[in-house]
This record gives structure tokens, sequence and C-alpha cells, in this order.
């Protein structure tokens, strides 16, 4: 069944979809969604959209520069990266704990798409190796450090958009008529809950609000299965509300509108840097631009060279242009030990 059969069968059976579940179904119907069906590549130059990890391996040597400078001295870990595509961060963030005589417990991906799991077969022969697909099944005893780290991994979970109107939010649903798909709205109860949480948001007319429930559901997750973590990620994303929408259509490489194709694309929203905030813990956390970061942990890279080559990789992930990944891309951590 291709999505786009899919995505009519839920509208001929509830006349709507939301937008979450649309995109949600887009990126992981089982067989045709984004980032399941079989193709060369998906990520790199050949594929759809290009990442961090898979530019230089300088991206994971920052990362584990900022996990040294937070855990000085530490011997021993659990790694665990969530949604790790083709694999190349763990891969570059092994050969550091490596080189730095960092003993490794074991090495968990958190992956979905039956397409990556196949790519990331490579790592097989690693001791203590695995590969799981719902955080529930991540088990790990209290007293152990789990290293977490991700690179636009939130940014693919699908997010619910509401639209405020007369003192209220609605939900925007996808409907079809005609053969045509539109955008709709109708209120829900989800919006009372909303319109509390996010009450600290100055709201005009028709001024929009994305939230993911799936976000929020993972996270709660991850803490129930993990005592000791220190957790780092890097997305696309804010802490100023736009108070827009932020879903983004990317097909081969160019951007697209909402239903001008329903097979093969890449679905994606911005991410909320200031709930994940709010939902680990404001205290111990930091929010960083991935420019910032790079700056800071990977330093010594730049200073020492004059490579061209360098060049366009410190551009690349610095961003020396206004939209350029450095100054777009964020990077959040927390550590919850001391
Ligand atoms: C944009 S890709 C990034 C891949 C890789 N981290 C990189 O930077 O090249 C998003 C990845 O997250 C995975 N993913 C998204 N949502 C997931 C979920 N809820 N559970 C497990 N994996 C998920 C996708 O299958 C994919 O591998």
């Amino acid at each position: 069944m291709s999505v786009q059969q899919e995505i009519n069968k839920v509208l001929n059976a509830f006349q709507k979809i939301s937008i979450q579940d649309f995109v949600q179904i887009s990126n992981f119907h089982k067989t045709s969604g984004f980032y399941n069906y079989e193709e060369e590549d998906k990520i790199g130059i050949k594929g759809h959209f290009v990442t961090s990890p898979e530019i230089s391996s300088l991206f994971g040597i920052a990362l584990f520069n900022q996990f040294i400078n937070k855990n000085p001295g530490i011997k021993k870990v659990h790694l665990l990266e969530l949604g790790p595509g083709n694999g190349y961060l763990t891969y570059d963030i092994l050969e550091q704990m490596n080189s730095n005589g960092i003993e490794i417990l074991s090495t968990t991906f958190l992956e979905k798409s039956s397409y990556f799991t196949k790519q990331l077969q490579k790592f097989n022969k690693l001791p203590n190796f695995s590969i799981i697909s719902d955080i529930n099944d991540f088990s790990i005893e209290d007293e152990f450090i789990v290293f977490i780290y991700s690179n636009e991994f939130l940014d693919a979970f699908g997010h619910k958009q509401y639209i405020y109107k007369n003192n209220k939010f609605s939900e925007i649903f996808i409907t079809k008529e005609k053969n045509h798909y539109l955008l709709n709205t109708l209120s829900s109860i989800p919006s009372e809950y909303i319109k509390k949480d996010f009450e600290f948001i100055d709201f005009k007319e028709n001024d929009i609000l994305e939230h993911s429930s799936l976000i929020d559901f993972f996270i709660r997750n991850l803490h129930s299965k993990i005592n000791k973590f220190f957790f780092t990620t890097n997305d696309y994303g804010y802490t100023e509300y736009s108070k827009k929408s932020s879903l983004r259509a990317l097909r081969e490489h160019k951007k697209i509108d909402l239903f001008e194709s329903f097979e093969g694309v890449d679905y994606s929203f911005s991410v909320d840097f200031s709930r994940l905030k709010k939902l680990f813990s404001p205290h111990n956390s930091e929010i960083v631009s991935q420019s910032d970061f790079i700056k800071k942990y990977a330093s010594s890279f730049f200073n020492n060279s004059t490579d061209v080559k360098n060049k366009i990789i410190k551009d690349l992930l610095t961003g020396s242009e206004d939209g350029q990944m450095g100054l777009v891309f964020k990077n959040f951590n927390v550590k919850n030990y001391e």
C-alpha cells in the first residue's frame, strides 16, 4: 500500500486526519513511508538531505568533547544513540571513546526504520550491541551512567497544529473534498490542555501553535527507563515561538508543497527547545547554538587548520550566512546526576 492509499483509508474512515498522524504515516508507514522504503541512499549527497555527522567526523568529536567536559574523569559508560540513521555518529563516538581509554559497556541504537536497521547491521560485531525500536525495550540498572545522544531525531516526530481564533485553539486537520486535500480546523478537547500549558505565550488571532504529544511521551518514557543519563542532541529548532507552521516537506534536496507529492517525502518540524528544557530539567540543562557548540568543543580542529576542505566543513557546521546550519541548529544538553 502506498502512503497516499494509507492516508485515504484514514480519511474514508474518519473524514479527517491530524497533521501529526499524517506526518507519522508519511514518515513511518511500514513499507512505503519515507524512512522505510528501500532505496540506495536516503541521507547524504545522493540522498534527500545531508546531516552534520554525514558531513564530517568533527561533529562526533565535538559531542564527545562535550561529554568529557561535563563528565570529567569518567572511565566507563553505556551508549545509546536515538535515531542513528546510517550510524556515522556512533562510529565517530566509539573511535573517540576508544582512543581516550573509556570503556564502552554496551552500545544501543534506538531506530524504528527498517531501512536504517538493515544499514546498522554493520555494527553487529560490537560487544553488547543491540538495536531497539521502542525506548521501553531499553533496560539498564540504576547505578550505570548512559550517554544518550542524537542528531536530527526529534524533528522527525509528528506534531499537532492548533490555530488561535476567538480566544481558543482549534486543531488543524486534513480533509478531502472532491479529490482535493484541504486544511480545516475543528475544536478538540486537547486544545483546552494546550491552552493551559502554553498560557505564558501571548497568542493573537490566527497564530499557530505546534505541539508534539509524541515527544512529550517519549521523554517521559526515557525518564522512566533510565536513572542516570547525560543527554545531548542537535536539531533544527527555536526557543522563541514563531507562532507559524514550521512543517517542512523535502524531496530529493528540494522543498515541496504540502500535498504536492505523497511518496518519498521527508516531513519535519522545528524542535521546541524551551519545551525540552521544561520536560527534562530547567536547572541542569542548557541550550546553545550549533555554531557556539562546534566552536567550543572542536576549536582545536579549526585553529590548527588552513586546509580549504576544513574551511568548507566549518562553514557548513557553524554557518557563515543567515539561515545556515550553525545558526538555525541548536544543541540541547542535560545531565541528571552529580
Ligand atoms: C533525520 S534522520 C537523522 C539520522 C541521523 N541521526 C543523522 O543525523 O544522519 C532521523 C532518524 O531518526 C529515526 N527516528 C525518527 N523518529 C523515531 C522514533 N520515534 N523512534 C526511533 N527512531 C526514530 C529515523 O528513522 C531516522 O533514522
